[in-house]
């Protein structure tokens, strides 16, 4: 049995949606969901399924004593980031190096890097014009959102389409193919 860890920043729908999908595994389950924020309401789903949850601020995270610690007493054999905005230090990157996966609401290449997030991207998607976008889930470097791809799922999109209408889209395909990727990768580990 494999023990994920998800770290989270907000609202934590992927992340709620990945703990149901193992639960009643027999593969992986969801052993701790970390947050850099007290307030993530990605807590309160959490701690609905029984999940352990622990609290690391921006000001610990690069305290490598802190996050190891606190990885080793979960024995976490792979970590899932879903909606996590801080900087994986490099240390972690190391740790858990193709062990460790993110998924970015837009086609990488496109729309990716600092402060490309959440809404941010789909308002520069809509902005541009864009025919198509969708999700990319991929390993975790030390370059921001630039580790190699795992997969990629678009959709198509049309002009009268809203920057919330693409959000919703964009959603779908994470619900649908985030679990099964992270399923994925974690049995040919
Ligand atoms: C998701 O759309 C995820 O792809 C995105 O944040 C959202 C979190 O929603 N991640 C990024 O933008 C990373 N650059 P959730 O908290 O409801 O799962």
């Amino acid at each position: 049995m494999k023990n994920i860890a998800i770290f989270v920043s907000g609202n934590g729908t992927n992340c709620e949606n990945i703990i149901k999908h193992f639960s009643g595994s027999t593969e992986a389950s969801v052993a701790l969901v970390v947050s850099n924020r007290a307030d993530s309401y990605a807590l309160i789903r959490a701690a609905r399924y029984n999940i352990p949850t622990v609290v690391i601020p921006k000001s610990e995270f690069n305290d490598e004593a802190i996050l190891m610690e606190t990885l080793h007493r979960y024995d976490i054999d792979f970590i899932v980031l879903a909606g996590f905005l801080l900087m994986i230090p490099d240390f972690l990157v190391k740790a858990y190096d193709h062990r460790m996966v993110n998924i970015h609401p837009a086609l990488l290449p496109k729309f990716g890097g600092k402060g490309m997030y959440g809404r941010h991207v789909h308002e520069a998607v809509k902005a541009a014009g864009e025919k198509e976008s969708g999700i990319t889930i991929h390993w975790v470097s030390n370059v921001c959102d630039g580790g190699e791809i795992i997969a990629q799922h678009s959709t198509p999109l049309t002009e009268s389409d809203s920057v919330d209408d693409i959000a919703a889209k964009v959603h779908d395909l994470e619900m649908l193919h985030y679990p099964k990727t992270i399923e994925k990768a974690i049995s040919s580990l």
